[in-house]
Order: structure tokens, then C-alpha cells, then sequence
């Protein structure tokens, strides 16, 4: 019998939450926006396949793929003798800001789990989840396979034993995401960040993320938008993302509420409660903000049931 994953794109910081908030995207069209992995039994050992429009930005060596090492890792600690047949539908592209790594690694572990009758709980496969993508980012954040595994807007809360929460999220809310098409580094665009900050940003930090929060329960989308901004990595990331700045206040020109950078970009979100001028901006994103082959822009809700059999 073979399984099915399918595991969201996601935006990490949200803009107002640095390595504490991200949610997982879903287009309105119905576009694939996210990694597939199959899995079947085999006899022994790892039989791993790569495909999908992304499949050649991947490494030729199978074996350095963190899908392979993440079903290593399972017949390892279950002792198995049975292997497995794993395939990743590649659908995401690398070093786009868009969770390309969470969604890789959160299917394959998401399909193993069930492969093997759910040896983890949900809070230990996150765990693992974490750890694995940590790997390829270069240090452990949630604020992407957390929305990925789990859906919607998660906020992260890093105690022993709960690594995230959902936040109520506006459902009238559009999310307009534009990749560009080039591939930026998340260790290279994490070493732009200084190591200190000054008070006066951590308070405007601490203040934008929990008044977030609170608008977030309290449905006040007027208050939300107020203080969704970013103190802490779009002043030093913003200038390393070609276009970025002129885009971001076009996109305020056409009416779009607020813009911000997806993870570490390049990719960018815009929101706005109005479906017209979400593909408004949709379409000026695509005339303006892409620059190589490859590069798309979505009109996207949050995709609320984040990673699944399909
Ligand atoms: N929080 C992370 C960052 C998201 O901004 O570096 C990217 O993986």
C-alpha cells in the first residue's frame, strides 16, 4: 500500500514575529503550492527517487537529500528490517523564502510516521521536524515546519512541552505571495541580522508581535495591520532582495494594506481584504517583481489543515 503526503508552502516571520510566527499558504486557484512525497514498503534499506519542476535545483547524489536521511533515520531508530520505496515530488523552489525545506522534510517525516503506524507523537515528530530542517537552514527555528505540519498561524512558544500555538487567523484576509524566481541563502540572509539590537527595538519588537496577537484574537484587523511590521529583519534583509523596496511601495499604491518579506526572501507577502486588489497586485508583481524563469505569483488564503494524506 503506498501513502501520499502533501506538506504547504509557508511563510516564516509573518513580518511582526521573527522565528516566533509563520502560517501555511494556500492559492485560491487551487495551484500546487507545496512538496509530495510517496512511500511504500520495499525489503530493505532506502529507495529514494527525486522528480517535480524543482527536482534539478536538488543535489544529483540522493543520498545528501534530507529526505533519504530522514527515512534513514527511521528504519534506523525502529530497527526495522522492512525498507521503504520514498519518492519527493519537488514542487517548491529552493531558497525561496516559501518553507521549501520544512515542506521536504515535514512530508517525508509526516508519510513515514504514517507509514510505520505513528511511532511519534505530534509533538515529537515536530521536534524531529525541527531538528531535520534545522539542518539544512543551519539552526533550528519552527516558524516554518510548524505551519507546514500543522496549518493555519502558528505561534511558536518553545517550552518543553509545546513548541507552538494556533493564533485565530483573518479569514478575510488575501494573502498575495510573489517569488522573483531567484534563490537566496536562509544562513546568508540570517548572518545580515546584527547580534544585538537596541532597547528601544526590542520594546517596538515585543510590542508589534503581542499586539499582533491580541488583534489576532480580537478579530480587530484595523489594529493588526497597525503593527505588522518588522523591526527586526526587513531593515537589514530588504536591501539584499532586488526590487523589494520599489515593489513594496507600489504595492501600497494600489491599495494593498501591508507587504513584508516571507521568511528571509526572497519571496514577498502582501495583504488585503479585497480580491480585486489582491489580483491587482498579483498581476503588477508579475509584470514587475519576477525576474527569472520560474518565478510565480499567488493570490493565497491560509492554508488552514496544513500537512496531509492525499
Ligand atoms: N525565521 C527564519 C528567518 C525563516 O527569517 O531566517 C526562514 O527560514
Amino acid at each position: 500500500m503506498s501513502i501520499t503526503v502533501y506538506a504547504p508552502a509557508s511563510m516564516g516571520n509573518v513580518g511582526v514575529g521573527y522565528d516566533l510566527l509563520g502560517a501555511a499558504l494556500a492559492p485560491i486557484d487551487g495551484s500546487l503550492l507545496g512538496d509530495r512525497v510517496m512511500i511504500e514498503a520495499a525489503d530493505s534499506g532506502v529507495h529514494y527517487s527525486q522528480t517535480g519542476p524543482w527536482a534539478h535545483k536538488l543535489p544529483e547524489d540522493g543520498k545528501q537529500n534530507i529526505v533519504y536521511q530522514c527515512a534513514e533515520f527511521f528504519l534506523e531508530k525502529l530497527n526495522s528490517t522492512q525498507g521503504v520505496v520514498i519518492d519527493l515530488e519537488k514542487n517548491l523552489p529552493v531558497g525561496s523564502g516559501l518553507g521549501s525545506s520544512a515542506s521536504s522534510v515535514v512530508a517525508a517525516l509526516y508519510a513515514l510516521n504514517e507509514h510505520f503506524e505513528q511511532p511519534f507523537d505530534e509533538q515529537a515528530l515536530l521536534l524531529l521536524m525541527g531538528e531535520f530542517e534545522g539542518m539544512i537552514s543551519g539552526s533550528v527555528h519552527f516558524d516554518n515546519v510548524a505551519p507546514c505540519y500543522l496549518g493555519g498561524m502558528q505561534l511558536m512558544l518553545n517550552t518543553p512541552k509545546q513548541v507552538c500555538a494556533t493564533i485565530p487567523s483573518f479569514k478575510q484576509w488575501y494573502w498575495v505571495v510573489a517569488y522573483p524566481g531567484i534563490s537566496l541563502s536562509t544562513a546568508k540572509m540570517r548572518e545580515l541580522l546584527p547580534s544585538q539590537y537596541d532597547k528601544s527595538v526590542a520594546i517596538d519588537f515585543a510590542r508589534h508581535l503581542s499586539a499582533f496577537v491580541h488583534a489576532s484574537y480580537q478579530q480587530d484587523a484595523y489594529l493588526a495591520i497597525a503593527v505588522l511590521k518588522d523591526v527586526m529583519a526587513e531593515p537589514y534583509r530588504a536591501e539584499a532582495i532586488p526590487g523589494y523596496t520599489d515593489a513594496r511601495s507600489e504595492l501600497e499604491k494600489l491599495g494593498m494594506l501591508t507587504t513584508g518579506i516571507s521568511g528571509s526572501g526572497p519571496t514577498l507577502f502582501s495583504v488585503t481584504d479585497s480580491l480585486e486588489t489582491a489580483q491587482a497586485a498579483q498581476v503588477w508583481l508579475e509584470q514587475h517583481y519576477l525576474s527569472e524563469a520560474g518565478g510565480f505569483a499567488h493570490v493565497c488564503k491560509l492554508d488552514e489543515s496544513g500537512t496531509r494524506r492525499v
